[in-house]
This record gives structure tokens, C-alpha cells and sequence, in this order.
């Protein structure tokens, strides 16, 4: 076995001899009478004194070895946050995803491996993300490309692209949405739902198409409804499955989607969490509506159905939004408190790691999976029922009000 080097400063230079404080000839008297009683407290982290790569070592070892200082040390600290913390059997983990994501692969690196694992119970994504989705399910391919490209060539030779992702626009796209138009005009797509229901009626077609095509864990949507894993979207029409659902609701088709429902569902999840004895955490990808989607179900709990509750007990952020613009994107989980997002009891359990999703998400996923055993899936879509009637009946038991008809509600 290779000896444990010697950390290189403790190895005395010749001719120089480290001097401590007290043998510091030249420190003015000022100085040398301070106390510091809290000096010994401040400096006792971890040594700044990584050893160096060998290129042996396993992917974990490396983020706790080395990630030591600014966005690494808080991908590090994400890492152990969720892993040590979040991964425990009594928290329910939601997750926010914003910024093009699928197209760049990380549904299938990712997203998948995360879900199958059972370490996210549920997520709320920009429906971007669960339409590009749709290519992986259906086997187009989606390819690398560059980031400076002749758009006006790609363009007239029908290619799309997302920065440096490329896409056919009639091989792919179009096809993809025509596909999608002759699923929601099925029979079971023709009454009001909430996106949960929707992208997991998507995610049974998605499953199928998986298993023809022969490819494997390729597509979230599939994976989320394999695993009960509720999908939302904070936005529906904001995106090219709610522009295609409502082409075809020019066609007289019946599909309303209702983000009411999806507001309560999602509420009802971190209620219930709560309830149980268990903790809320959140893992958010980016910015955007997803993440105020997925922290506004505590002042949802809080301010609106008026529930005596107090935040989420964990924040993990990786984000490229910048908090002194006074957006949600950027606004850190401190500001949250002051919402009733965030518990202030637990901040020292929230991290926000400034860095491109498309480098952390891949670490945090190994890491994660490396260090912990899989979870048993909450399966919260089938709970969905049974979690609202639990807000239900709290709501109307905290509040004197009534129906808005005048009658009594039946609980
Ligand atoms: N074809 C489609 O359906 C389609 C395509 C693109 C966008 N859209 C829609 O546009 C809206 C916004 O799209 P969006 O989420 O792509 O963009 P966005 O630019 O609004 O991103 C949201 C937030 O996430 C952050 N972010 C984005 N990418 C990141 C990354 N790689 N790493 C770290 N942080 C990152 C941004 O700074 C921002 O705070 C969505 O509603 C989406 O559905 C639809």
C-alpha cells in the first residue's frame, strides 16, 4: 500500500522555521493583547490541503476531497445535504427543473437514474422539458452540435437548435407533435385535468414507445409514470405540448387542464409530509415558474388556506440567476423565510450553489447514488386523492367558512 505523504508545510524548509503567533518577534503590542476567544472556533474546519489527483479515484471521493472553496464547496455541500439529509425515508423530496435540460441529455444521465432510485418523490417542470422529452421516448435523435452555427443554414436546411443541441424540425419536432395531437384527441384525454394526470397519460404512451423503440430509461415522462412519480408543469400553456393541446381544442377536442388542481395537489404533498412527522425538501434546477411553483405550497399552506405550518425544511438550488435583481430565479432561501417558504429553524440545511445545471446535476446524481441505497417510490400520484382530502378537511377545519353556494362542506 502507497505511504500517506506528508502534508508538504509540515515539512520545515531549510533555513525557515515556521514561527507561531507568540514567537512573532515583530507583532505590535496591540495585536498580541487580543484575546480572540473565538478564533479556535472559526478555524476549525477542514484544512484546506487536498491531496493531489492520481486519476484513480472514484467520482464521490473527488467532490469531497477536493471541491473545497466557493461554488465547488457548495456543490459539496449539496451533495451531502441531499444525500445525508434529504435521502431519509421521512422526507418527501420535490424537484423544480427550468432551462433546457432534456434536450441536453440529462433526462436520460440524470433525471431517470433519479427517479428509478426513488430519491424524488415529486417534480414540477417547464413543459419544455417534458415535451423534449417526448423525442427520447419516440427514438429521434437528438445530436450534439456547436454554439456557433449558420442558424440561417440550419434554417434552410430544417435543423433547430438550442444552443449547442440540434434538432430536425420536420424529422423531429413536427413529428413528434403530430404524434402528440393524435394522443390527445384518445378518449381518455377528453375531460379536465390537472398536468399530473395529463403527463402521466403521456407518460403511459411514453412507456410504450420506450419498449418498441428497445430503449431503455430514456424518457422522464416514462419513468415518472412507472414509478408514480407525479410530473407538473407550472406553466401549461407555456410550452409545445399545452401550444398542440390547444390546437386541437380548436378542433372541438375536450382537454382543459386546470392549474388549480395542480396548485392543491402539490400543496397537499408537503401537508402531508409534514403531517406524518415527516419533513419537505426541495431540489431546484434552475429558476423560473418551476421554482416558485414548487415553494409557493407553503404560503399555499400559510397565507392562502391559512394553516398553522412553517417552511420547507430543506433548500438545495443550483442556479446561474443572480439575487440583487429582485427575481424569483435568483432569490436565495433566506429571502424565502421571510415568505414562510423556508424554515428559519432550518436554514443552516439550505444550499445554493451557483453553477451551470448541466455540470452539477450529473455530480450530484453520481454522488448521490454512490452513497446512498435506493428509496422505496412514495408513489405519490396515487395518494393524490387521499392527500387532498387530508388539506380539505384541514382547511375548512381551521377556518369558519362554508361553501361558496352557503353549504355546509362534506368532508
Ligand atoms: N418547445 C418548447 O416547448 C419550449 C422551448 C423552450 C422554452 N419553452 C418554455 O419557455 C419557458 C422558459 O424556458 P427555460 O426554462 O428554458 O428558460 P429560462 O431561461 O426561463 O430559465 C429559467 C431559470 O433557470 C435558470 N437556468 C436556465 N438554464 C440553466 C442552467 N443550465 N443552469 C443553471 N440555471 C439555469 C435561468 O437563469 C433562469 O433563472 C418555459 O415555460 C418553457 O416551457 C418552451
Amino acid at each position: 500500500m502507497r505511504k500517506t505523504p506528508k502534508p508538504k508545510s509540515q515539512t520545515p524548509r531549510p533555513g525557515v522555521t515556521p514561527r507561531m503567533r507568540k514567537d512573532l518577534t515583530e507583532l505590535p503590542e496591540w495585536l498580541r493583547a487580543r484575546e480572540c476567544p473565538h478564533k479556535a472556533q472559526y478555524l476549525g474546519g477542514t484544512r484546506i490541503q487536498p491531496r493531489g489527483i492520481t486519476g484513480r479515484e472514484k467520482l464521490a471521493d473527488l467532490v469531497d476531497a477536493s471541491f473545497l472553496a466557493y461554488n465547488a464547496a457548495r456543490l459539496r455541500e449539496g451533495c451531502r445535504l441531499f444525500t445525508e439529509k434529504m435521502l431519509e425515508p421521512d422526507v418527501t423530496v420535490g424537484m423544480s427543473l427550468a432551462g433546457a435540460l432534456t434536450p441536453a441529455g440529462l433526462g436520460c444521465s440524470s433525471i431517470v437514474p433519479l427517479i428509478k432510485a426513488g430519491f424524488v418523490d415529486w417534480i414540477v417542470a417547464t413543459g419544455a422539458n417534458l415535451y423534449h422529452d417526448l423525442h427520447f421516448a419516440l427514438n429521434y435523435p437528438v445530436r450534439v452540435g456547436r454554439y456557433n452555427m449558420d442558424d440561417t443554414d440550419l434554417r434552410a436546411n430544417d435543423i433547430v437548435r438550442i444552443y449547442d443541441v440540434l434538432l430536425g424540425y420536420s424529422d423531429c419536432l413536427m413529428a413528434t407533435d403530430e404524434i402528440l395531437r393524435e394522443i390527445l384527441v384518445q378518449p381518455e384525454f377528453q375531460k379536465e385535468m390537472g398536468t399530473a394526470e395529463l403527463h402521466y397519460l403521456l407518460g403511459r404512451y411514453a412507456a410504450e414507445w420506450e419498449r418498441k423503440a428497445r430503449v431503455k430509461d430514456v424518457s422522464v415522462l416514462a419513468a415518472a409514470y412507472r414509478a408514480g412519480v407525479p410530473c407538473y408543469t407550472s406553466s401549461p400553456g407555456d410550452s409545445t405540448i399545452g401550444m398542440n393541446v390547444a390546437g386541437v381544442e380548436l378542433r372541438g377536442n375536450k382537454l382543459r387542464v386546470n392549474p388549480s388542481i395542480d396548485v392543491n395537489e402539490t400543496t397537499a404533498f408537503v401537508l402531508a409530509a409534514k403531517r406524518a412527522g415527516g419533513r419537505s425538501g426541495v431540489v431546484l434546477w434552475g429558476g423560473g415558474s418551476p421554482k416558485n411553483f414548487i415553494l409557493q405550497t407553503e404560503p399555499q399552506i400559510q397565507e392562502v388556506l391559512r394553516i398553522k405550518e412553517f417552511g420547507q425544511d430543506y433548500f438545495l438550488q443550483f442556479t446561474d440567476a443572480r439575487p440583487d435583481t429582485g427575481g424569483l430565479s435568483g432569490a436565495t432561501p433566506s429571502e424565502a423565510v421571510s415568505w414562510g417558504k423556508v424554515d428559519p429553524e432550518r436554514l443552516p440545511d439550505a444550499v445554493v450553489c451557483y453553477t451551470d445545471t448541466t455540470i452539477a446535476m450529473p455530480l450530484l446524481t453520481h454522488y448521490a447514488l454512490a452513497r446512498h441505497r435506493p428509496r422505496k417510490s412514495k408513489r405519490l400520484f396515487d395518494q393524490r386523492g387521499k392527500m387532498m382530502q387530508a388539506l380539505t378537511s384541514e382547511y375548512f377545519t381551521h377556518n369558519k367558512v362554508k361553501m361558496v353556494d352557503g353549504s355546509e362542506p362534506v368532508l
